[in-house]
């Protein structure tokens, strides 16, 4: 299945990692370009054990990819997981609280 997760934080970073060692081919997007560029060269912006080799194999399997582009990869893909950060109130409660 062709997988998109849109935001490559910890959550859809790891997520679309595991969707690649399943064997689906996955597109993380996020609106931040060095984090794109730095998981296109292998480079975890955070730390999980055993993450940054899964991150190298799946680039060189082609099983993942990432890409700044969102209107193009919703398109191609059959999934979409949306992964942004949830908005927080000064009190750090959630927007969707009231
Ligand atoms: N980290 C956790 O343990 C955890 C646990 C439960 C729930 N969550 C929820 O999961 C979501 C993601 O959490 P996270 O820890 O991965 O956050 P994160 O801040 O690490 O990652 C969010 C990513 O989304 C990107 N982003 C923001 N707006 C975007 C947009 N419009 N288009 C594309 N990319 C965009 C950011 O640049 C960032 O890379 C949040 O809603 C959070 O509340 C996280």
């Amino acid at each position: 299945m062709k997988i998109l997760v849109i935001g490559t934080g910890y959550v859809g970073t790891t997520t679309g990692l595991v969707f690649a060692e399943w064997g689906h081919h996955v597109t993380g997007i996020d609106i931040d370009p060095q984090k794109i560029e730095q998981l296109n060269n292998g480079r975890l912006h955070f730390y999980e054990k055993g993450l940054e080799e899964l991150l190298k194999k799946h680039l060189s399997t082609g099983h993942i990819t990432f890409s700044g582009n969102l209107e193009q990869a919703v398109k191609e893909n059959d999934l979409i997981f949306i992964c942004v950060g949830t908005p927080s109130l000064p009190d750090g409660r959630a927007t969707c609280n009231s």
